[in-house]
């Protein structure tokens, strides 16, 4: 785990660990209470030096000590209004608690509880591959393009799209996004989901036609010069390992089982699978869609096993079940466990800074036009 010692910006109520930082094998073997306990007296301890940010799909033992929930649009914003917190403790992953290093404060310091903590979806994007497709369109003649990265993709290419004026998008707000990116070119490059592409430009009315899909591993991404011509949105060939595993089949039987039930997906399922569905939207809007239904309604929805698990608790007036009987959770949003958050909290009381986050701050400054650009559109 990498740490840092830094002189908190506070006096810790108790002595600093003279045995230098704590070791996270240390927490392994405590119980529940105790860690849940251990975890809400270092809080108390950091007080206003320190905020906790969750994403909807962290496990309930993780969302009861967040200070906010969001999907990834909600928890960029918050990242900037707690300016009197020293440290952003992320319990998400690695793209968001980078987002959250470039839009906080100089002062301030990101922690991701769990190094290993990443996005397959945001691996499927390297920098270097997606400057050399951006290259391999520049030389066919292709100018009218702009990039367009989804906020799960690495700081470099968020960076990437900053200095070539595009934009970030998240589920929350892509449809608004696409509107202002072609109204500044013809054509749109998008990173990393080629499902939430492919989705958001059928929103949009853009026809399939007119979408093709660049594999990295090919050459011109497997694509014709005269496809890449004619093509108003190339998708990079990447997907979500875990909404990308439902199927239309799912939807099909999920409404034999229950006649009426509605279908509630993320966009970054299939487009066969978004096109059965009666509803589509990022987690925030998954999440009042069900808030505000009536009570008896009936629910499949398509996302994270986390979120429809505790969405099914918090409204036991309605039945609300995930859309495929045998899909699992995001890996690596798990990866968040009471342990590690209690083992950064108590570094912290301690004044050790382990397992920041800390863009460089040349891609910082690009990817942070890019997100502002966002974040003044929407
Ligand atoms: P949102 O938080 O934008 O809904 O995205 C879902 C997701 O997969 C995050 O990793
Ligand atoms: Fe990445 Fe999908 Fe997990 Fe979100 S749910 S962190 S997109 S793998």
């Amino acid at each position: 785990m990498s740490t840092t010692t830094a002189t908190p910006a506070f006096a810790p109520s108790v002595t600093m660990n003279p045995g230098g930082v704590k070791k996270i094998e240390d927490y392994l073997s405590l119980s529940e209470q105790e860690l849940y306990d251990r975890i809400q007296a270092a809080k108390r301890q950091l007080g206003e030096h320190v905020v906790i940010l969750g994403h909807h799909y962290q496990r309930d033992d993780i969302v009861c000590h967040a200070d906010f929930t969001g999907d990834s649009f909600k928890l960029a914003q918050q990242a900037n209004t707690r300016p009197r917190a020293d440290y952003i403790v992320f319990c998400g992953v690695h793209f968001m608690a980078e987002s959250a290093d470039i839009l906080s404060g100089a002062h301030q310091q990101v922690i991701l509880p769990d190094l290993a903590a990443g996005c397959s979806m945001a691996d499927m994007a390297q920098i270097e591959q997606v400057e050399a497709a951006w290259e391999q369109v520049a030389e066919l003649g292709i100018e009218s393009l702009l990039p367009i990265t989804y906020m799960n993709s690495s700081a470099a290419i968020k960076a990437f799209c900053g200095r070539h004026d595009g934009v970030v998008c998240t589920s929350s707000n892509a449809v608004p996004l696409f509107d202002w990116a072609l109204k500044q070119q013809e054509k749109l490059f998008f990173f990393p989901d080629e499902h939430l592409g492919r989705n958001t430009g059928v929103k949009f009315g853009i026809p399939l036609e007119q979408m093709v899909v660049w594999d990295p591993r090919q050459p011109l991404g497997g694509n014709t010069p005269e496809q890449l011509k004619q093509a108003r949105l190339i998708l990079w060939k990447g997907f979500c390992s875990v909404h990308g595993r439902f199927q239309p089949r799912h939807v099909d039987d999920r409404r034999a089982e229950y006649p009426g039930i509605k279908v509630l997906v993320h966009p970054e399922c299939k487009y066969e699978v978004v096109s059965k569905a009666d509803l589509n939207g990022s987690t925030e809007y998954i999440i009042k869609a069900i808030k505000e239904a009536p009570a008896g309604s009936q629910w499949a929805v398509g996302t994270e096993l986390n979120l429809v698990n505790r969405l099914a608790k918090q409204h036991p007036d309605k039945l609300v079940t995930l859309l495929a009987p045998d899909l699992c959770m995001c890996a690596t949003m798990f990866r968040i466990a009471p342990e590690n958050l209690c083992w950064a909290l108590e570094n912290l009381a301690a004044g050790h800074v382990v397992n920041q986050i800390k863009v460089d701050d040349e891609p910082a400054r690009w990817a942070r036009v890019a997100l502002d650009r966002m974040l003044q559109i929407q």
